[in-house]
């Protein structure tokens, strides 16, 4: 029978035999449950032949780059490296509206950067990595190779590197996709297995593009990343505190680009209003916008207002999806 028990076991000697006893593996890893769990299941394979980097992209959460790290190096001791590329990607975004661009724009640096690690550690190795992970997960698989007749068979995890978009061109890296049978939920089990810590494998989901598609137009104008991390934070912690965080699919704040009029003290402002989303949804492809009680959204309007610097003005956005999308951009 097809046990998840025996998936860890099963996948871990198939890493083994694959990789062998000399070759090196390299990961990126997002911060996401699919490539932590992916990583992971890898070390517990080859160990220290295996290379991940975590880029910060200057478009991350609040604290999000030293809270993923410390899950990465003390919950889960994976070497991991990390490439701070504030400056690289922000330049790159200057001045940038259109959301599609930017998506461009951060999928290609992100590219660079993962080649220069790739080429650094050849560097150190004296040899090319010879592997690639990626938390591939079977609706994945589906989509583009819909696998014929019954359940799914435990076929070899394996599958050379052709053409993986987004990905070191000229290292001819073989692909290692451990996760390529599984559901989402049958991730987190196996994150649990492998003592993935329970916050971290119930995050909400959170695009690649990060915090660049949630600032709608240039991101780099003034400091709307900063405000939008601190309104943000307190929306999340809000509502953690009022136990709503596993009820809802993924909520966030939106930075938007306009100004109001508003009395903070005796002075009259012209400040920066915030939205924030939260909404329910199976599988991110219809989604409903979720019901807060008003005394909730009343304190954390409130809190945003009183402690966030810049902000005068809070709204929700209460439409579900279609006929909006769950990001803004
Ligand atoms: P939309 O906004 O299309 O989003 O309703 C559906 C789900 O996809 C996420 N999303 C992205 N994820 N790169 C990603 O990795 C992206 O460019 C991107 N755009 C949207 C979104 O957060 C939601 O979970």
């Amino acid at each position: 029978g097809w046990k998840l028990e025996n998936v860890l076991d099963e996948e871990v000697k198939c890493i083994k035999d694959t990789v062998g006893l000399e070759d090196h593996v390299i990961c990126a890893l997002s911060g996401g449950v699919d490539s932590t769990v992916a990583a992971t299941l890898v070390h517990k394979a080859i160990g220290d032949r295996l290379h991940c980097v975590f880029v910060d992209n200057g478009l991350l959460r609040y604290k999000e780059r030293e809270r993923v790290m410390d899950t990465f190096e003390k919950d889960l001791h994976l070497p991991v490296t990390c490439v701070d590329a504030t400056d690289q990607f922000l330049s790159k975004l200057k001045g940038v509206i259109d959301p599609e661009t930017k998506r461009k724009i951060i999928g290609k640096e992100f590219i660079c950067i993962f080649d220069a690690f790739a080429h650094d550690l050849e560097q150190k190795l004296g040899k090319k990595p010879a592997y690639l992970v990626q938390g591939t997960l079977y609706p994945d698989v589906i989509e583009s190779c819909p696998p014929p007749g019954t359940g799914r068979t435990h076929s070899h995890t394996i599958k050379s590197h052709h053409n993986v978009g987004g990905l070191p061109k000229d290292m001819k890296l073989k692909l290692i996709e451990p996760l390529k049978l599984l559901f989402k939920d049958e991730v987190r089990q196996l994150g649990r297995i492998l003592n993935v810590p329970e916050q971290f494998l119930k995050r909400h989901p959170f695009p690649g593009p990060g915090l660049a598609v949630r600032v709608l137009g240039d991101v780099t104008e003034g400091n709307s990343l900063d405000i939008l991390r601190q309104v943000d934070e307190i929306f999340i912690q809000s509502i953690k505190e009022a136990g709503l965080y596993d009820l809802i699919w993924q909520a966030f704040a939106v930075f938007l680009p306009v100004r109001s009029v508003g009395v903070q003290g005796d002075q009259r402002t012209h400040s920066h209003v915030v939205a924030l989303r939260a909404v329910t949804s199976q599988d991110g492809m219809t989604a409903d916008w979720y019901y807060f009680e008003h005394k909730f959204l009343d304190d954390v309007a409130r809190k945003i207002c009183n402690t966030v610097r810049g902000v005068n003005r809070v709204v929700q956005d209460i439409t579900s999806k279609p006929p909006s999308t769950i990001e803004w951009e």
